[in-house]
């Protein structure tokens, strides 16, 4: 069964047809990127998956069940995950706190509190496991602010794990990584559990290509193609839309 299913998935701003008719599959595992140029309707996309807005028409599915009406946190609890542009990081506490205040799904006004009261060993246990897996136990006790960018934008990814997703949705995730730290975020996301479906969204074409199976170009909302690294690589319409002479 697919983790997540889009049917015919609208959304409009006004007269703008921000996202047009999208329908696709991701099945468990399953790397897929959606790629397109800028205001194409990517985040919009990722919106609508994950009940930031409403959708104008369509469904979406989540283990075969319509979410479409679903609050945000819902959807979280039922599996799915999502970074965000913004960061989410607490800049003067440690990785391990960090990943902590994530899984208990707590501000650092109430960790405080938490840590005093609670018997720490079960969420400590998984925070400790997060961190092996994403090989940051090295760093657990350094404060976030020193971490380099990359490694911040890795830590955040980290945090979406908290949840324990079945699927991870990425907007950007090398969004202002220099080209070194973005060959250390792909090896990063490449680490991470095979089972764990990836939906990505990233105009870094060496991200995209190092880890999609499948690949979409959106183009004015709408799904122009859908293919391997290899097909879209060679796509006709995919030059033209980039190259602008389409
Ligand atoms: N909340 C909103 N209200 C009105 N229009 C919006 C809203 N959000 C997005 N749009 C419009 O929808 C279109 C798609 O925007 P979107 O942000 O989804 O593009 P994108 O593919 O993510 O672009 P980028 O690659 O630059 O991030 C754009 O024309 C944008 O201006
Ligand atoms: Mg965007």
């Amino acid at each position: 069964m697919p983790v997540l299913e889009l049917r015919g998935l609208s959304k409009s701003f006004g007269g703008l047809h921000a996202v047009r008719d999208v329908t696709f599959k991701v099945m468990p595992g399953d790397r897929k990127a959606i790629i397109g140029p800028n205001g194409a309707g990517k985040t919009t996309l990722f919106n609508l998956i994950t009940g930031i807005f409403p959708s104008s028409s369509g469904q979406v599915l989540l283990f075969g069940k319509d979410i479409t009406a679903m609050p945000s946190h819902r959807r979280t609890a039922m599996g799915m995950s999502r970074t965000f542009q913004i960061t989410s990081l607490f800049p003067r506490l440690t990785v391990l706190d960090n990943v902590l205040l994530a899984i208990k799904g707590l501000k650092p006004s109430k960790f405080v509190m938490w840590r005093f009261l609670s018997s720490y060993k079960e969420v400590y246990d998984k925070a400790h496991r997060l961190l092996e897996q994403a090989a940051f136990l090295d760093r657990a006790n350094t404060e976030v602010r020193y971490l380099s960018h990359g490694e911040q934008r890795q830590l955040e990814i980290v945090l979406g794990l908290a949840s324990d997703p079945n699927i991870l949705l990425l907007d950007e995730p090398a969004a202002g990584l220099s080209s070194g730290e973005s060959v250390e975020m792909t090896k990063f996301l490449m680490r991470l559990d095979p089972k764990l479906a990836i939906l990505l969204i990233e105009h870094d074409m060496d991200v995209v290509f190092d880890l999609a199976s499948s690949i979409s170009v959106l183009h004015f909302g709408q799904i122009l193609e859908t293919g391997t690294p290899k097909q879209i690589q060679t796509s006709q319409k995919v030059q033209e839309i980039y190259l602008g002479t389409g």
